[in-house]
């Protein structure tokens, strides 16, 4: 696959170019003209294209051809960063092309999450702070989100719980609702974050759901892993 990776200097984003280059994919990426140098271990294997992620030129330019687009929706700034980058990726992208986006579980689709009082309380005080001293606007991830669950392409918004950096434990697991309790642990790699998006290209499961995820190895996807055998060897209990 000819492949797009939005916001790839970041870590999340270096990590994705990784598994891409890994899977044998073309890789094209897109960062800000300062932070190119941080894509320096991938020189000569991929390509990159400099420039502001929520321009529309820049952003035409980069998926042209391409089959899939793995798009970090940062909440940076107060200018309407992601929801602009969306945009963009939305309109640019080739109809029929697979489009991934990655967001945290704050993002609701259905309104069906469920959220700890810490957790709400966490992300209220994030977003007002973050808008207080203009560095971080949660509500314009929260409009990208809308603008991609509204449209009509292949996509897929996955939703990142807490991260932690370490080696790899595989696939994450997911599931459609904060709350489902597979996902208690609220803990996963940001290496396997990366993984679930890029194997989110060629899995058409996929195609037009929000999956949160959480990482394999944690306590509550383990236990639902188990309770999943117990069931399939015909135990009621
Ligand atoms: N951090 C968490 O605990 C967490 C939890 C759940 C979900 N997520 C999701 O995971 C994804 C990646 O998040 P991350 O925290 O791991 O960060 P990250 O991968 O380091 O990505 C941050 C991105 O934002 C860009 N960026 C940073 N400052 C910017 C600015 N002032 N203006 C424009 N762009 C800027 C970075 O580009 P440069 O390389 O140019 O700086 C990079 O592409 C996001 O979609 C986030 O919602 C994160």
């Amino acid at each position: 696959m000819k492949v797009c990776i939005v916001g790839a200097s970041g870590k999340l984003g270096q990590y994705m170019v990784r598994h891409a280059l890994e899977r044998g994919h073309e890789v094209v990426g897109v960062c800000r003209e300062t932070s190119v140098p941080k894509l320096a271990a991938f020189e000569g294997r991929m390509t990159v294209v400099p420039g502001p992620t929520d321009d529309p030129e820049v952003i035409a330019r980069a998926v042209a051809g391409c089959d899939g687009v793995l798009t970090v929706l940062a909440p940076w700034g107060v200018r309407q960063y992601s929801s602009g980058t969306a945009q963009a990726v939305l309109d640019h992208a080739r109809p029929g092309a697979r489009l991934i986006f990655s967001c945290g579980w704050h993002i609701t689709r259905d309104g069906k999450d469920t959220y700890s009082r810490m957790f709400t309380t966490g992300v209220r005080i994030a977003a007002v702070l973050g808008k207080l001293v203009r560095a971080v606007e949660l509500d314009d991830q929260v409009e990208a989100c809308r603008r991609v669950f509204a449209s009509a392409t292949r996509w897929t918004v996955v939703r990142g719980s807490t991260l932690e950096e370490g080696e790899s434990q595989g696939l994450p697991v997911w599931s459609r609702h904060v709350g489902d309790p597979v996902l208690a642990s609220n803990l996963t790699r940001r290496v396997d974050f990366a993984l679930f998006m890029v194997e989110a290209l060629t899995d058409d499961t996929l195609v037009q759901e929000a999956p949160a995820i959480v990482g394999c190895r944690t306590p509550s996807a383990l236990a639902h892993a188990a309770d999943l055998r117990r069931r399939a060897e015909g135990h009621t209990d």
